[in-house]
């Protein structure tokens, strides 16, 4: 892993869309991985700032999300394909029907999960992908005890998810669905590469046991540790209980002197 330390949420947010941006220009027609919630978002917004400026195109791109909700209505605001299009690819000129996203409305949401597989295969694969990470350790949704080698599935959400996840839904628990669709692990582990965002205190006890503990389905990121591609980019607060964050430091000064 390539682990960055940073003071302000910008320094990620420009780290991270320059490394996006290095894949463009290696490859115009990029498959792009995205991640919902609040830690990417001042990646997007530096995304679309550099779209803007003539340094990225996404007119030959597509998108693949992580994951989406079950049970919510198709065109409620905090479902996932929704947030992305709001965030990011409506800013874009990505064409009409690339952006795509788990099915969490399909009468087979299984039949639809596989589906999902296959279509990121068809694309020729996630050249790189977007992660955040769950204060319980998860990536997409995959929720501790799940398999370390799992396809695109339907998952259930821990209830620390849903509290998580609460501030979203006006503060409401119950208003948080109970299951996803999200790219399995294996899935995950695909993508030829990742950039990680972790900010916040609440994430500090999962970004070190995804850096520096065992690989095991109880903090499910930790699976990362096995793919030799990632950028962990992280704040002060989320990279508070490393115990050799000094030497992380001192490691990706002397590589991005
Ligand atoms: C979202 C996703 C999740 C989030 C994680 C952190 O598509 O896959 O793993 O990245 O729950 O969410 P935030 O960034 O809102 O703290």
């Amino acid at each position: 892993m390539q682990i960055g330390i940073f003071s302000n949420d910008n320094e990620i947010a420009r780290v991270g869309a320059q490394r996006i941006v290095d894949v463009y220009r290696n490859k115009e027609n990029f498959v792009l991985g995205l991640a919902t919630g609040s830690s990417p978002l001042p990646l997007y917004a530096e995304l679309i700032r550099r779209h803007k400026a003539g340094d990225i195109s996404f007119a030959h791109a597509q998108s693949f999300n992580l994951d989406e909700y079950v049970g919510l209505p198709r065109d409620h605001v905090e479902g996932y394909a929704n947030f992305i299009h709001r965030n990011l690819i409506d800013h874009t000129d990505m064409p009409e029907g690339a952006a795509h996203g788990p099915d969490g409305w399909a009468d087979d949401l299984n039949a639809g999960a596989a589906a999902y597989d296959q279509a990121i295969r068809d694309a020729g694969g996630i050249d790189i992908q977007v992660l955040g990470i769950g204060s319980d350790g998860h990536i997409g949704f995959n929720e501790p005890g799940g398999s370390l080698v799992s396809r695109t599935h339907v998952g259930v959400l821990t209830e620390q998810t849903r509290r998580d996840n609460a501030r979203f839904f006006n503060g409401d628990i119950d208003a948080v669905p109970t299951h996803c669709v999200t790219q399995g692990l294996g899935t995950i582990m695909e993508s030829r590469a990742h950039v990680f965002i972790a900010t916040g205190q609440g994430k500090a006890e999962a970004v070190a046991q995804m850096i520096e503990g065992g690989v095991s389905g109880r903090w499910p990121a930790s699976i990362l540790q096995m793919h030799p591609d990632v950028m962990v980019l992280l704040d002060e607060a989320a990279a508070s209980q490393l115990a050799l964050g000094d030497f992380y430091r001192e490691v990706w000064d002397k590589e991005h002197a």
